[in-house]
């Protein structure tokens, strides 16, 4: 499914906007500061009700103004959300009052690329495991459920740690803990080893990147199980204050023969390797489930130079998806005319090219 209509009133410094996208490339061009990112968050928002830039929703809202609203077209499903400085957000799909937005998440998988992305390298693993699991979410219906009872067990044995109650009374949480967590890092580990030979294909294409090895560390010893793991280390967990081991720890670990990539690699070579994982996700998502993945990529030209944004663009045709890219230059776009559809953007109007 694609996203063929979408309208944005008050939203950041775009007042009153409506376009209707095309299949493949969708270029957005203008100066800085025009409204190219705000227009990315608002396509963003209305898939996850929440933005990437900011938790804060007056901040959104156009200044002086009191209220958001967005709304988009995809396939059959229509989807109406609004922002009140004063009220609880009004959530419409397909004209009737819903409570969340999950069926719209479920069926309008985002991938988001934007300037902070070489943070999937150089971070902690949190980056890389939010990509992980939104891979497993699309591909493993029970995937979400377990994940939430896992964190349930997890805050429960951790609010018990740090209330410092008897030992016996933390050791009670690890039975159902560890029964979500072997669960879920079944999932994960079914969704790498799918995944990984899209992503080994992808990467071979690019010389540099060709010795690259991806790991998935399960986020306790290999050697142990789950639930001895988390028995074992309650001493450490007692001094420190929470659960130290266990699936709330897993990584993906990238590492060119033995090498972190993150003094190794550049800021834009760290941006083509978090595009590349996503691309391959995408394509996993396709050939599993028939779902077209769309793609917000923000400012594709900052650090990344003429020749990997020809190889990037080159991916991004052969993958087929729907995309939202932003630029200062579209130059480079020239030669996919024919696929794309270019919308200028200036002081938060937008209009075709
Ligand atoms: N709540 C808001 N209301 C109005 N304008 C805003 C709001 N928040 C940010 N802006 C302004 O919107 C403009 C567009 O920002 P942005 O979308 O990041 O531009 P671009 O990505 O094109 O550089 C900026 O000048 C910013 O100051
Ligand atoms: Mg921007």
């Amino acid at each position: 499914m694609i996203l063929s209509q979408l309208r944005i009133h008050q939203f950041r410094n775009i007042s009153t906007v409506e376009i209707y996208p095309i299949e493949k490339f969708n270029i957005f061009y203008g100066l800085n500061g025009s409204g190219k990112t705000s227009l990315l968050e608002a396509i963003y928002y209305l898939g996850l009700n929440r933005s990437f830039r900011s938790h804060i929703n007056n901040r959104i809202i156009q200044y002086e103004k009191e209220n958001f609203q967005l709304y988009a077209k995809f396939g059959s499903l229509e989807v109406g959300l609004e922002k009140d400085i004063h009220k609880k957000t009004t959530l419409h799909i397909n004209q009737q009052l819903a409570n969340s937005i999950t069926e719209i998440t479920k069926q309008l998988p985002i991938q988001l690329i934007d300037t902070q992305s070489y943070e999937f390298i150089d971070q902690g693993p949190e980056f890389r495991r939010q990509l992980l699991d939104w891979g497993v979410f699309y591909v493993e219906h029970s995937f979400a459920a377990l994940w939430k009872s896992y964190q349930i067990c997890l805050q429960q044995r951790n609010s018990a740690i740090k209330q410092q109650l008897p030992i016996k009374e933390i050791l009670a949480w690890d039975e159902k803990l560890s029964q979500a967590g072997n669960k879920l890092t079944e999932l994960r580990v079914s969704y790498i080893t799918k995944l990984l030979p899209f992503l080994k294909e992808t990467l071979q294409q690019f010389t540099f990147f060709s010795a690259l090895s991806v790991d998935f560390k399960q986020g306790w010893p290999e050697a142990m199980s789950l639930e001895e793991a988390i028995k074992q280390s309650i001493h450490k967990d007692l001094q420190v204050g929470y659960t130290t081991l266990g699936p709330h720890r897993a990584d993906l670990v990238i590492k060119s023969n033995k090498i972190s990539l993150k003094d190794s690699l550049s800021r834009g070579e760290k941006k083509l390797l978090v595009m590349i994982v996503k691309i391959a996700q995408g394509k996993l998502l396709k050939q599993l489930k028939n779902l077209t993945t769309l793609y917000l990529i923000d400012d594709l030209s900052s650090e990344v130079d003429k020749f990997k944004q020809a190889q990037i663009m080159e991916l991004l045709e052969d993958l087929a998806m729907q995309y939202f890219i932003t630029t200062i230059n579209k130059l480079i776009f020239n030669e996919y005319a024919n696929t794309t559809q270019l919308f200028h953007v200036e002081q938060g109007n937008i209009v075709i090219d």
